[in-house]
């Protein structure tokens, strides 16, 4: 499954000018219709990561996450290049079944939840 932010930054023409984010979520569509039923696409409203749009969220399979797979956040997916690499992956199995592109790997982002926990303060040590 692939979650696909068009919030009030992802998606937006005013933001990424370069960008065919119709065309992008088009190809994704397709590619979930000729892929029996192995890939879905989903559309959401803003993630949170606004500074890393056009983001998408590859979810990993059942399989993948049985076999210890999270949620892969990846930003700035704006070229059709970086479609390419989202899709040829998410098509071979995804987080935990399948190695993405060193290029898309270049792009994954941390989620919100995990940028906070990243930047959250170590807890005071207690007095000995
Ligand atoms: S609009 Fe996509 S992260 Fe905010």
């Amino acid at each position: 499954m692939l979650v696909v932010c068009r919030g009030c930054c992802c998606g937006s023409p005013r933001k990424h000018p370069g960008t065919d984010h119709e065309g992008q979520l088009a190809r994704l569509r397709a590619a979930a219709a000729e892929s029996d039923g192995r890939l879905a696409i989903r559309t959401s409203e803003c993630l949170g990561p606004c500074g890393q749009a056009n983001l998408v969220v590859v979810q990993p399979s059942g399989e993948g996450r049985r076999r210890g797979a999270r949620a892969v956040w990846v930003g700035w997916v704006l070229s059709d290049d970086g479609i390419d690499d989202l899709l040829a992956w998410a098509t071979a199995g995804g987080p935990g079944m399948a190695a993405p592109s060193p290029a898309l790997e270049l792009q994954f982002v941390p989620s919100p939840a995990e940028a906070r926990a990243r930047t959250r303060a170590p807890e005071p040590r207690a007095p000995r």
